[in-house]
C-alpha cells in the first residue's frame, strides 16, 4: 500500500500521523495520506508566499509547463482513471472521460496564460487630462488556497490550481480527504513538468482544521471552495475583506413541456440523474413534468432508468456504481424514507446496498422534503407534476440554490421565458442541467456561491485589474 507526504516547497514531506484512503470499490484501505498538523500548514504557506515573491515565471513559461502537464496526463490516462475509479468508486468510462476532460482543463489554462489583457482607457477624452494615456494590466492576486471536493478529484483540482498558476499566483491546495491521492499524483506531474518550487503545496488532512488555519493566515489572498454550503459560509464569515470563489450546493430543477421529445427527454434525465451515483453538483434532482404527459413521461423514464447499468465501478459498461461512503449512502436512504413517511411515494429504486444506493424516482413529495429543497447529491430525482409553465417557474424558484437547469420544449418562446425566469447561473435547453464542457463559466446565484470558474473566467477572479495612467510631457 502507497503512503503519501506532503508537498511543501518542493519537497514531499511525510507526517507521524497518517490517515486511511478508503478504496469506495470495496471498503479497503487503499492508501495513506499525512495528516499536516498547524505547523505544516504554515510551512505551506510559507513556501507559496515566497514563490510568488521571488522572480516571476514568464506567462509564456507557465504556458509550456501547464502544456506539459497536459501531455503527461494524457499519456498516463489509464493510471489516472484507475486512481480515481479506486478512490472515488466513479464507475471507470466516467473516470476516463474526466482525466480527459482534465487535459482539456490545463489546455485551456495554458492559452490563458498568453491572454492576460487589460484594456485602453481613454482618459484624455476627460477635459483637464489632454496629455494622459491609460491602459489597464491584470496582475496576479497572490497566495490562493483551493479547496476541491471529492467528486471530481482531478478535474476540479484542476479548475482551481490551473488557472491560478497559469495568472501567476502561487497556491497550497487542500484535496477532499476522501479523494486525496488523485491530487497527489497531479502534484507530481506538476514537478516532472517543471513548476518552481513553492508554486503548487499540496497539504492532506483534516478539512475542518486545515481549513481553520488556512482561513486565520493573512497571507493567502483568495480561497477558492468547492463544497457544501454550510462550509462556503464558514469560509465567507472567516475571511474578511479575501476575493472569494465558492461552488456550493445545488438542487437541479428540469422542467420537461409537453412540447417535446418524450422519450429522448426521459433518456437524458436518467443518464444525468444517476451518472456518478447522483453526486455530481449539477445532476438532475428536481423534474418538473407538464401535467399533460405526466404518465407516458414516467413510463419512460422507468423504462430508461432499467436500461442503466448499475454495480461495480470497473466494469467498462456500468452507469451507476457506488456512493462515496457507507455512511452518505444511509444519509441518503434516510431522506428517502423521511420523504416516504410524509407521503411520498417510491416508484422506482429507494435501496441501498453497503455504500450502493439504486437510482431512485419519488413522486407525490412537497417543497419540504428533504430530497426536494436540499441538495440530495445521490442517485435520487423528485418528479413533480405542473399544469402551468409560469407558477412551474415560480415552483422551480423556491429553491435556495441556484447552479444549472434545464427545459425540454420544442417551444422558443416557453424556452426564453425559462431562460429569462429561472433563478440560475445556467441554463439548458432541450438538454438536463447536468452540462459541463470546462470552457464555460460554471457557478451559481443564491446559496449556490460566488464567482464563475472556467479558466478565462476563473483568471478574471483571481487576478486585479490595475489601472498605469501616463502623464506625458
Ligand atoms: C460539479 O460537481 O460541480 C462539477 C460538475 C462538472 O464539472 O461536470
Amino acid at each position: 500500500m502507497k503512503s503519501y507526504g506532503l508537498l511543501i516547497n518542493g519537497q514531499w514531506k511525510t507526517t507521524n500521523e497518517m490517515m486511511d484512503v478508503i478504496d469506495k470499490t470495496n471498503q479497503d484501505v487503499y492508501a495513506k495520506v499525512s495528516k499536516a498538523d498547524e505547523g505544516k500548514v504554515t510551512m505551506a504557506v510559507d513556501a507559496a508566499e515566497a514563490a510568488f515573491q521571488s522572480e516571476p515565471t514568464t506567462p509564456y513559461e507557465r504556458y509550456e509547463i501547464l502544456m506539459k502537464v497536459a501531455d503527461l496526463l494524457k499519456d498516463r490516462k489509464e493510471k489516472f482513471a484507475q486512481n480515481i475509479t479506486h478512490e472515488a468508486g466513479k464507475p471507470i468510462k466516467q473516470a476516463r472521460s474526466e482525466v480527459e476532460r482534465a487535459v482539456h482543463t490545463i489546455q485551456l489554462s495554458a492559452e490563458e496564460a498568453k491572454r492576460l489583457t487589460g484594456e485602453g482607457v481613454p482618459v484624455e477624452a476627460a477635459p483637464g487630462s489632454e496629455n494622459r494615456m491609460a491602459f489597464t494590466i491584470r496582475v496576479p492576486v497572490g497566495v490562493v488556497a483551493a479547496i476541491s471536493p471529492f467528486n471530481f478529484p482531478l478535474n476540479l483540482v484542476l479548475h482551481k490550481i490551473a488557472p491560478a498558476i497559469a495568472a501567476g499566483n502561487t497556491v497550497v491546495l487542500k484535496p477532499a480527504s476522501a479523494t486525496p491521492t488523485t491530487a497527489i499524483k497531479l502534484a507530481e506531474l506538476f514537478e516532472e513538468a517543471g513548476l518552481p518550487k513553492g508554486v503548487l503545496n499540496v497539504v492532506t488532512g483534516k478539512g475542518s482544521e486545515i481549513g481553520k488555519w488556512l482561513t486565520n493566515d493573512e497571507r493567502i489572498q483568495l480561497f477558492t471552495f468547492t463544497g457544501s454550503a454550510e462550509v462556503g459560509l464558514n469560509i465567507k464569515q472567516n475571511t474578511g475583506m479575501k476575493k472569494l470563489v465558492l461552488e456550493l450546493g445545488n438542487n437541479s430543477p428540469v422542467i420537461i413541456d409537453h412540447e417535446t421529445d418524450i422519450k429522448e427527454a426521459a433518456a437524458n434525465i436518467a443518464a444525468k440523474s444517476y451518472a456518478y451515483a447522483g453526486q455530481v453538483c449539477i445532476s438532475v434532482q428536481r423534474v418538473y413534468v407538464d401535467q399533460k404527459i405526466r404518465e407516458e413521461f414516467e413510463k419512460e423514464l422507468i423504462s430508461a432508468i432499467a436500461d442503466l447499468n448499475v454495480g461495480d465501478p470497473f466494469d467498462d459498461e456500468t452507469d451507476v456504481g457506488p456512493m462515496i461512503s457507507i455512511e452518505e449512502a444511509k444519509r441518503a436512504e434516510e431522506w428517502v424514507n423521511e420523504a416516504k413517511e410524509k407521503g411520498a411515494k417510491i416508484v422506482h429504486g429507494g435501496t441501498r446496498k453497503d455504500n450502493l444506493f439504486e437510482p431512485t424516482v419519488v413522486t407525490n413529495v412537497t417543497q419540504e422534503m428533504k430530497v426536494v429543497c436540499e441538495e440530495v447529491f445521490a442517485p435520487i430525482l423528485s418528479l413533480i407534476p405542473y399544469e402551468n409553465l409560469d407558477e412551474c417557474l415560480k415552483e422551480v424558484n423556491q429553491s435556495k440554490y441556484g447552479l444549472q437547469g434545464g427545459i425540454f420544449t420544442n417551444n422558443i418562446n416557453k424556452a426564453m421565458k425559462a431562460a429569462r425566469k429561472m433563478e440560475v447561473g445556467g441554463i439548458m435547453i432541450n438538454d438536463a442541467s447536468q452540462y459541463r464542457v470546462d470552457l464555460m463559466p460554471y457557478g451559481g446565484m443564491k446559496d449556490s456561491g460566488w464567482g464563475k470558474e472556467g479558466p478565462k473566467y476563473s483568471i478574471q477572479e483571481m487576478t486585479e485589474e490595475r489601472l498605469i495612467v501616463m502623464n506625458l510631457k
